[in-house]
């Protein structure tokens, strides 16, 4: 498995809190058969991103890791004017790894009217937008319409691997279960924060959207899909998605 998002740098925002727990956050992901994690700091108003310092600390991490890993670099991309601006300068540097993919993450307050222009203004410029977690977005769980049409221009969207399995109450579960059954869902990633509250695995989300909807999605969004994002690769046709998308249910 390929986990797209992950707070594993040690010591850049509220993710891993020291190398310890950043290593053996490693190796629990190794354990539960992920072998390639995107780190993710954020870049919002908490917490600023220097593409630089985290390529070095991931340099660092790359070296100190005991368990076959591979590791590239992303961003938690806060989707605000700022960030936005600097993308349109300069997207390369919040992608993941050398591709053309960025993860963003819609304000929980609501999101502006412009949101769609934005989007398609990143898109002209070559970056290929994943929203992350909408399941736990208060605004967005109760507006899948716009959800779709965002998948319709080109957008992707990566569910947290912990809200199809309950983690994060019962809306964002319904919510999750809902966007897959839609085929609106390209991946899921563990978010992970730490070892225990929010940690590195994805195998049980695997194993429940194996039983509700098959082997293939199952396959498709812990494995073939992010394996094209982190090779900076286009998107594979996934034959049971895309029915499921056509049809509203598959
Ligand atoms: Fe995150």
């Amino acid at each position: 498995m390929v986990d797209i998002h992950s707070h594993i740098l040690p010591g850049v925002d509220d993710g891993a809190s020291s190398w310890a727990i950043a290593i053996d956050m490693v190796a629990a992901a190794a354990k539960d058969g992920i072998r390639h994690i995107v780190a993710t700091p954020h870049s919002n108003a908490q917490f600023r991103y220097d593409r630089s310092a985290h390529a070095e600390r991931l340099m660092e991490l790359r070296k100190r890791v005991g368990v076959p890993m591979e590791l590239s670099l992303g961003c938690d991309f806060h989707f605000s004017l700022e960030n936005v601006q600097a993308a349109l300068q300069d997207g390369k540097q919040f992608c993941i790894g050398s591709g053309p993919y960025l993860l963003v993450e819609f304000s929980d307050f609501g999101i502006p009217p412009n949101a769609d222009t934005a989007m398609r203004a990143l898109m002209r410029r070559g970056i290929v937008p994943i929203i992350t977690h909408p399941e736990r977005n208060l605004f967005l769980r109760s507006k899948v319409e716009m959800l779709y049409s965002m998948v319709e221009v080109g957008c992707l969207i990566q569910v947290t691997a912990n809200s199809i399995t309950g983690f994060w109450g019962k809306a964002a579960r319904r919510t999750c279960l809902g966007l897959l059954k839609r085929g609106l869902v390209s991946s899921v990633a563990t978010d992970a924060h730490d070892l225990t509250h929010r940690p590195p695995i994805m195998s049980a989300a695997r194993e429940a959207i194996h039983s509700k909807f098959g082997k293939d999605i199952a396959e498709a969004l812990c494995s073939t899909i992010p394996s094209a994002i982190v090779a900076g690769k286009p998107i594979p046709d996934i034959p049971s998605l895309v029915r499921r998308r056509e049809t509203g249910a598959g």
